[in-house]
């Protein structure tokens, strides 16, 4: 692996330091380890499932919910078979809707794909990403906590960690860091070191200990066009079909804005209008 050359760091990463953070972080990580469910499995799709669910939602909020999940579909070719309606309600909570979609879709095309039930997710990175819904960060982060393969995944913890230890800059490009976190890699470790950086992240170097911002940030949720969303989508879970004019009673918003989330959430395929008649879909 070459040395990553930043043009913002002039620092030089040497091997020393590298096997200091690595000792020092993965001692830690002996003595505070959290128990994670999925921590508790190597099945590459309860691994997608929390994985999809931990993008957006903190960790507290996803454990009793990754628990229901895998209840209701303990397999891929469980959820590829589940009505769309049944996975947005074991979805309420989450957030972010549009990813029980994605996490729906995704077991449809791994099942089909493979033409084959029993068959799985794929074994690498290109084939994980090449599903609907997995990004670059996702494939690889399968492939570490299921398989322990020397890949790095880098989400807000990790960068967080890395970029306080090795005083990097704050806004170090992904592409820079990512060199970086192939770099610092132990190899064979995998599974351990992310689960270390991730813990080490979220119980030490906190975003408020280090300063370090996150790259997004979640806007006020109530009144917000994603919260009235939500709501638009949780109307026609509960009550069934409905139309516009219902729904922007419902809502109490115009009827100008109740068309306007209803084509949101229709772009989304969450749901399906069908003249003034909406639902899921
Ligand atoms: N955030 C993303 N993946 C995670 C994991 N496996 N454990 C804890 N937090 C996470």
């Amino acid at each position: 692996m070459a040395r990553p050359t930043t043009p913002h760091d002039p620092r030089e990463l040497d091997q020393a330091t590298v096997a200091q953070l690595q000792k020092r972080i993965l001692s830690w990580y002996v003595a505070n380890a959290r128990d994670l469910p999925w921590r508790r499995t190597t099945d590459p799709y309860a691994i997608l499932i929390s994985e999809i669910m931990l993008q957006q939602t903190q960790v507290p909020r996803v454990i009793p919910k990754f628990a229901e999940f895998m209840a209701a579909y303990p397999r891929l070719d469980e959820l590829a078979k589940a009505p769309l309606d049944d996975v947005l309600r074991l979805w309420r909570g989450l957030g972010y809707n549009i990813r029980a979609r994605r996490l729906r879709d995704c077991a449809v095309a791994a099942v089909g794909a493979a033409g084959d039930v029993t068959a799985g997710l794929p074994r690498s990175v290109e084939g994980l990403r090449a599903l609907p819904g997995i990004g670059l960060y996702t494939a690889r982060a399968v492939l570490v906590f299921a398989h322990n393969d020397d890949l790095a995944a880098v989400d807000a913890n990790v960068r967080r960690v890395l970029t306080h230890e090795l005083s990097l800059p704050a806004d170090l490009g992904d592409r820079e860091l990512q060199s970086v976190a192939e770099a610092t890699l132990p190899r064979g470790r995998s599974r351990d070191w992310h689960n270390a950086l991730m813990d080490y992240g979220a119980l030490v170097l906190t975003a408020r200990a280090t300063g370090i911002a996150p790259r997004t940030r979640q806007g006020a949720f109530e009144g917000s066009r994603r919260w009235n969303r939500s709501r638009l989508l949780q109307a026609l879970l509960d009550r069934g079909p409905q139309r516009l004019d219902q729904i922007a009673v419902a809502l109490d918003v115009t009827p100008d804005v109740a068309a306007e989330l209803a084509g949101l959430l229709t772009r989304d395929g969450l749901v399906c209008r069908d003249g003034d008649c909406l639902q899921v879909a």
